[in-house]
């Protein structure tokens, strides 16, 4: 089973994430957690360029393709190997995230994103996507509150210091994505506080694993 999480900067990816691997494992899931960018050894050395504030003149073709390229690297030596294996892999942040940032947001050519996405990608999609859906008035206020106070590093906050009309963009992408492919997202409301959040999310993979497991009976496949 592949999940993946998305949302604006301070939607709460990484305190939900804990929540669905505790979640995942009570219902006996072998679960791994990833990220992107910066799941592999060498994702980490092109998550550190690409997530610098001091990067500001970095091209928006070079920031794409190091996104691919750090996506090349994860799916073939982390993401397909445990998938094959049989894990439940929770992954912040995926292909979506390109689409809404380096496309919608960065106004990169969406059929160039995705093209990249079928070379990088071979035929890789996630099972459920969760979004975190808030304004980027409140994202951003929570993202700054942390790095302020030293939970989230200083060293990270070329995205945080966009300008507030690009994180409008990405979240309206990422809801124009929920809107066309309501099969794989499910979108909660981030804003709610954090115990509500967790509810709602494992509310609705628990229906998710049992849709997931009532189907397999019906093909036949457990
Ligand atoms: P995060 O690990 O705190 O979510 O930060 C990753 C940042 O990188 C976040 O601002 C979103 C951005 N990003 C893109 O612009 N494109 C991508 O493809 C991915 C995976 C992330």
């Amino acid at each position: 089973m592949f999940i993946t999480l998305e949302g604006i900067e301070g939607s709460g990816k990484t305190t939900q994430i804990k929540n669905i691997v505790t979640f995942l494992e009570s219902k006996g899931y072998d679960c791994i957690t990833t990220r992107e960018p910066g799941g592999t050894a060498i994702g980490g050395k092109i998550r550190a360029i690409l997530l610098d504030p001091g990067n500001n003149d970095l091209d928006p073709l070079t920031e794409l393709l190091l996104y691919e390229a750090d996506r090349a690297q994860h799916v073939s030596s982390i993401l397909k190997p445990l998938l094959c294996d049989g894990k439940a892999v929770v992954c912040d942040r995926f292909y979506d995230a390109t689409t809404v940032y380096q496309g919608f947001a960065r106004g990169l050519d969406i059929e160039l994103i995705q093209e990249l996405h079928n070379l990088v990608l071979k035929g890789l999609k996630p099972d459920i996507t969760i979004l975190l859906d808030l304004t980027p008035e409140v994202g951003l206020e929570r993202a700054w509150r942390q790095i302020k106070s030293g939970t989230r590093t200083h060293c990270e906050t070329r995205f945080e210091k966009e300008a507030l009309v690009f994180h409008d963009k990405v979240r309206a992408g990422y809801l124009e994505l929920a809107r066309r492919e309501p099969e794989r997202f499910r979108v909660i409301d981030a804003a709610k506080d954090k115990d509500q959040v967790q509810k709602e999310i494992i509310k609705t993979l628990s229906f998710f694993i049992r849709s997931q497991k009532t189907a397999d009976q019906q093909t036949g496949s457990v």
